[in-house]
């Protein structure tokens, strides 16, 4: 017997004609029975429970979708554009889950009507919970797919400018604004390459991003972890890296280490990196708790061997300009 195979939507196409028809319902009845206001309450919960069920599923699914599928879905960049790889989970799912987690407040509110305490309490945590989201949302798409990153003005070439190494570079967003910071620099941008949440891990991406911003002969390309970097020490005259070292969780110190062998001595070495505080709070909620202070990155430098020469904020993280001492 011939079976049809039925699409995702097709089989799902019940939440449709759930809110279409209650929704006819509804309008006959606030027209017709202006003073009957169960039914058309009723019909407004199945209306909404129905709309949030379908969003919080399709919603689930784009994040659980492996990236390279998403990709096929998504605006391909322009030729002359950089492609820093960014994910859309990353840079549209604060927004969308802030709208859906806006959805279940006002739901919430008028399915709790019996009991207003609960209703109040849930709808107003609710809320502060979009708040929350959308300013992630916000912070997020500052890491816009075609925008390199802006570097903080400090004294990077204490010890010379020759080499400069951008450590976890991903696809090349702070490598390209680092050769803008003189044109005689000679960079390595270094990484693993395996990062699931930038496309192909950004290798490809980045030959591409450095052919467009003109710089490829002067930036060599190595793959390796930062734990053990496959060059001599005292190598480089100076360092950065953005959004990587927050990322080292238990490997922090053995990094910082790493790169205090391959300094020259007065070698200094810029971080970019997110720390606890309001912006991490947008980002992870209460789970930015788990995330390290400037002070406990102060502790690091200083446990590493560095000196602390400079700090401040930028792009919605810190910036720390640290330095290998001369003896
Ligand atoms: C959030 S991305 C930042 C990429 C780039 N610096 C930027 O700002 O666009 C972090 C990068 O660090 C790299 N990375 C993470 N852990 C690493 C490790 N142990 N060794 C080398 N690279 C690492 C990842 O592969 C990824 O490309």
């Amino acid at each position: 017997m011939e079976t049809k195979n039925k699409t995702w939507f097709g089989s799902h196409s019940h939440t449709g004609i759930v809110i279409g028809v209650a929704a006819i319902l509804a309008i006959i009845y606030i027209n017709v029975l202006p003073d009957e206001k169960l039914f058309p309450s009723i019909l407004t919960g199945l209306i909404v429970s129905h709309a949030l069920i379908f969003l919080i599923t399709v919603f689930g699914g784009w994040m659980l979708l492996p990236e390279k599928t998403l990709k096929k879905f998504r605006k391909q960049t322009a030729p002359e554009s950089f492609d820093f790889g960014w994910s859309s989970k990353w840079n549209k799912g604060f927004g969308v889950a802030s709208f859906i987690v806006v959805l279940l407040a006002f739901y919430s509110y008028f399915s709790l009507a019996g009991n207003p305490a609960l209703q109040i309490i849930l709808f107003t945590f609710l809320l502060l919970l979009a708040v929350n989201l959308f300013l992630g949302n916000i912070i997020a798409r500052d890491s816009n797919s075609t925008t390199n990153i802006i570097l903080p003005y400090v004294g990077l070439y204490k010890a010379g400018k020759n080499n400069v190494i951008d450590v976890g570079c991903g696809a090349g967003r702070t490598t390209i604004s680092l050769s803008k910071t003189s044109s005689d620099i000679n960079i390595v941008a270094f990484d693993r390459f395996d990062a699931n949440y930038i496309d192909d891990g950004g290798k490809t991406l980045l030959r591409r991003n450095l052919d467009l911003a003109g710089i490829s002969s002067r930036v060599k390309i190595e793959q390796g972890d930062i734990t053990s970097m496959p060059f001599a020490e005292n190598t480089f005259d100076a360092a950065v890296s953005s959004y990587m070292f927050d990322h080292l969780g238990e490997n922090k110190l053995p990094g910082l280490k790493e790169m205090w062998r391959l300094l020259k001595p007065g070698g200094r070495f810029l971080l970019i990196i997110v720390v606890r505080g309001y912006a991490s709070f947008a980002l992870a909620n209460i789970l930015s708790l788990a995330f390290a202070t400037r002070s406990d990155w102060k502790k690091l430098f200083r446990a590493g061997g560095f000196d602390l020469v400079d700090e401040g904020t930028i792009n919605f993280g810190a910036y720390f300009l640290i330095e290998k001492p001369l003896k």
